[in-house]
């Protein structure tokens, strides 16, 4: 197994029984189990996040999600500590390990996490860097086994920019054997190396890997569109990008292309108006909130999966999770 998750694919040979552990363990817990309850696998342990962007999801989900587990989250501010002033990422992660069970790291340059991984002792999650989104992808793929009960002959599409999110998305539904159509303006591709990992998963599970430069073809007969900010964090003065996205909103006109099962996801934060209207974010398919309370749920399972790898299985076992 992996010892960190920096891309969704590090988890590829376990991840399908990654998201049926957290559906079944939010059930557990939801329905007050006291096993669930008393699954303390990070007992007394702190875990360190550290944020070089900001975070509403990502973070809230982390230090609850920690809590349940029986650990205590450091939330680590960018401002609030010396990584990128005086101290080096390699320096920093032989640090933390003396103190961290674990260590969640929101970056801009994916290689940064890349570079604490290789110097940390304890199991790195990337909490969002500028190549993957990893934790987002595993919640996302845990909200679509959730939604739909048959996954067979499933298409997931996805309409916008060629980013982060789209990267481990591709990746996962690859993993999953889900179809998969992507829609992306010329010029804003996904990284052709990700690109090519995605199919091989596809290949090798059977389904559908399309990209496409029209929103419309992608979303057709479509059980699921996915969509994300055109402006990433960072891009922040790349305004003009907007122009490329005209015809990628993600409106009912775009929506009516798809199965009548249609389920709209987003990973959040939303710009509405931008490429998602208040009419699809607020429709009753939209499954946005559920998307994001999965945060939680599935990287609850990572995190006992990556830290305590015997006490994940022996829960997972207890609650018949294809072991
Ligand atoms: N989706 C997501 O990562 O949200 P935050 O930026 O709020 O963490
Ligand atoms: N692509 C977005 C995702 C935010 C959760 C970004 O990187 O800003």
């Amino acid at each position: 197994m992996a010892d960190h998750l920096l891309a969704i694919d590090d988890v590829a040979e376990d991840f399908e029984d990654i998201l049926n552990w957290a559906i079944e363990f939010k059930k557990m817990w939801k329905s007050g189990d006291e096993i669930a309850l008393n699954f303390f696998p990070l007992a007394d342990m702190a875990v360190g996040s550290i944020y070089e962007k900001p975070s509403t999801r990502t973070r809230v989900s982390f230090e609850v999600g920690i809590n349940r587990l029986g650990g205590y989250p450091l939330t680590l501010l960018k401002n609030d500590i010396q990584l990128g002033k005086s101290e080096t990422v390699a320096d920093t992660a032989n640090v933390l390990s003396r103190f961290l069970g674990a260590i969640t790291y929101r970056c801009f340059a994916h290689a940064d996490v890349a570079e604490l991984a290789a110097n940390s002792s304890v199991p790195v999650l990337n909490a969002l860097s500028d190549k993957h989104h990893p934790c987002q992808a595993a919640a996302d793929l845990m909200t679509v086994l959730e939604h739909f009960s048959d996954r067979n002959g499933l298409k997931v599409s996805w309409v916008g920019d060629g980013n982060n999110v789209l990267h481990d998305l591709m990746l996962a539904c690859g993993m999953l054997g889900i179809d998969f159509h992507y829609a992306f303006p010329k010029g804003f591709e996904p990284d052709k190396g990700i690109v090519a990992r995605a199919e091989d998963f596809a290949k090798e599970n059977g389904s559908e890997m399309v990209g496409t430069n029209d929103p419309k073809e992608a979303v057709k007969d479509t059980n699921v569109i996915y969509t994300d900010v055109f402006i990433s964090m960072g891009e922040e003065d790349m305004k003009d990008k907007l122009a490329a996205f005209d015809g990628f909103q993600v409106n009912m006109d775009l929506v009516s292309g798809a199965n009548d099962n249609w389920a709209f996801m987003h990973c959040l934060p939303a710009h509405r108006g931008d490429e998602v209207t208040d009419a699809v974010m607020d429709h009753a398919n939209s499954i946005v909130f559920d998307q994001a309370e999965n945060r939680m749920w599935a990287q609850m399972s990572l995190l006992a999966y990556l830290v305590d790898n015997a006490a994940w299985g022996a829960m997972g076992e207890m609650m018949g999770v294809g072991f």
